[in-house]
């Protein structure tokens, strides 16, 4: 099996599904640009049969990407895929996604139609896009809620038919860790033809899980495409959130053992150009690109950083795009920030005494303001009351 864990970004499809979040082509093609800069392996693009606007849109972007494999998701019908190859035509590297439901809830109520029904078109609608496109992701929508017999037999049909990849989404977001990573390896151990396809894995958050699932359908179910989006954009409470996925893996690579091709220095640009577009504000503890996520308030991490940054810190802030790690100076730092921060300011002490005198001055200011800022600080040593 191979090393390499894709990575799939649909942040302008499924992400773009969130309420509020509807871009231009113009907009979606500067993140899709993004995106080949953080060098994501396949970029959903859109959906080119549901507007005028995503056809353009997705045509724009399989016009102009190079280095990623574009993307366009079809319903599993003749009109969808054709318009799909149509706005995918000027792509280096195309791949049409086609989808239908295969739970019982979905066929029966949404879809009205029957699982032999759903069969064929699924069956069909594979064999109509590979003759159009030599890259072809399956996806069983509310594939976790489906019966695990009947969707066996889709997947090995559509396997059958040249289906490259199988994504098997948790599209209402019910799945538990260890039961989906079982799901998933039941399903390739299941079906004879398995292994002739990429197994992927598509999550949503809406138990806030959509990371935690997905990491389990790689490591337990064996999965090497992971679908995911910038900032964990998405329809309700998100989709699998990119920038945690690829940090995880990088970082516990001594567990996963697996590669990731994504030049991680373009994550928190990613996660900036898609909130100011979108006008979704990163909330500040979220991991990898919150404002906080290597910010330090406390004196004792503040000290230990300042020793040696892996005692608080797992990952480089460098790393990620950040330009440092950060020390919040308020009520709460001790006398080694301090200093440092003077230090960082150009500003000399002249002993020890009015080291601890101009200490003291900010431990009463931090007691009456939250985060003491840098021209709070050259304002308090300027003030003559500090020397002794
Ligand atoms: O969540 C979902 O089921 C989807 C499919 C269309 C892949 O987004
Ligand atoms: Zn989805």
């Amino acid at each position: 099996m191979s090393d390499k864990l894709i990575i799939f970004d649909t942040t302008l499809r499924d992400g773009e599904q969130s309420p509020g979040a509807s871009m231009t082509k113009e907009e979606k093609l500067r993140i899709a640009r993004q995106l080949e800069r953080l060098r994501v392996d396949v970029i959903e693009a859109g959906f080119a049969a549901s507007s005028n606007g995503d056809f353009e849109a997705v045509k724009a972007i399989a016009d102009t990407i190079k280095d990623s494999t574009v993307c366009s998701l079809a319903r599993a019908n003749d009109r969808d895929i054709a318009r799909a190859a149509e706005a995918l035509k000027g792509a280096k590297r195309a791949r049409i996604h086609t989808f239908i439901a295969t739970s019982p809830l979905h066929m029966e109520k949404k879809l009205r139609m029957t699982p032999d029904q759903v069969y064929e078109q699924a069956r069909l609608a594979v064999r109509f896009a590979r003759n159009l496109c030599p890259d072809v992701e399956f996806s069983p929508e509310d594939g976790y809620r489906s019966d695990i017999d009947f969707l066996c037999r889709v997947l090995e049909a559509v396997i059958d038919e040249g289906a490259t990849t199988i994504n098997i989404p948790d599209t209402v977001g019910y799945a538990i860790p260890e039961l989906y990573g079982n799901f998933i390896r039941t399903l390739r151990e299941k079906i004879p033809n398995s292994d002739k396809a990429v197994w992927s894995v598509h999550c949503h958050n809406d138990l806030g899980m959509a990371v935690a699932n997905s990491l389990a359908g790689v490591k337990i179910g064996g999965a090497r495409q992971v679908e995911c989006t910038i900032n964990g954009l998405g329809e309700r409470a998100g989709n699998c959130a990119l920038e945690e996925v690829v940090m995880a893996v990088k970082t516990r690579r001594d567990y996963f053992g697996l590669e990731v091709g994504i030049d991680t220095t373009q994550i928190v640009p990613a996660s900036r150009l898609v909130s100011q577009t979108t006008g979704f504000v990163v909330q500040p503890n979220k991991a990898v690109v919150g404002a906080n996520a290597f910010a330090h308030a406390s004196g004792i991490h503040q000290d230990g950083v300042l020793k040696a940054r892996d005692t608080y810190e797992i990952m480089r802030a460098e790393d990620v795009g950040w330009s440092t790690n950060k020390i919040v100076l308020g009520k709460l730092s001790g006398r080694n920030a301090f200093k440092q921060r003077l230090q960082e300011l150009g500003i000399e002490m002249e002993s020890e005494s009015e080291l601890n005198a101009a200490f003291a001055k900010f431990k009463e200011l931090a007691d009456r303001k939250a985060e003491i800022f840098d021209e709070d600080i050259i304002a308090l040593v300027g003030d003559e009351s500090v020397t002794p």
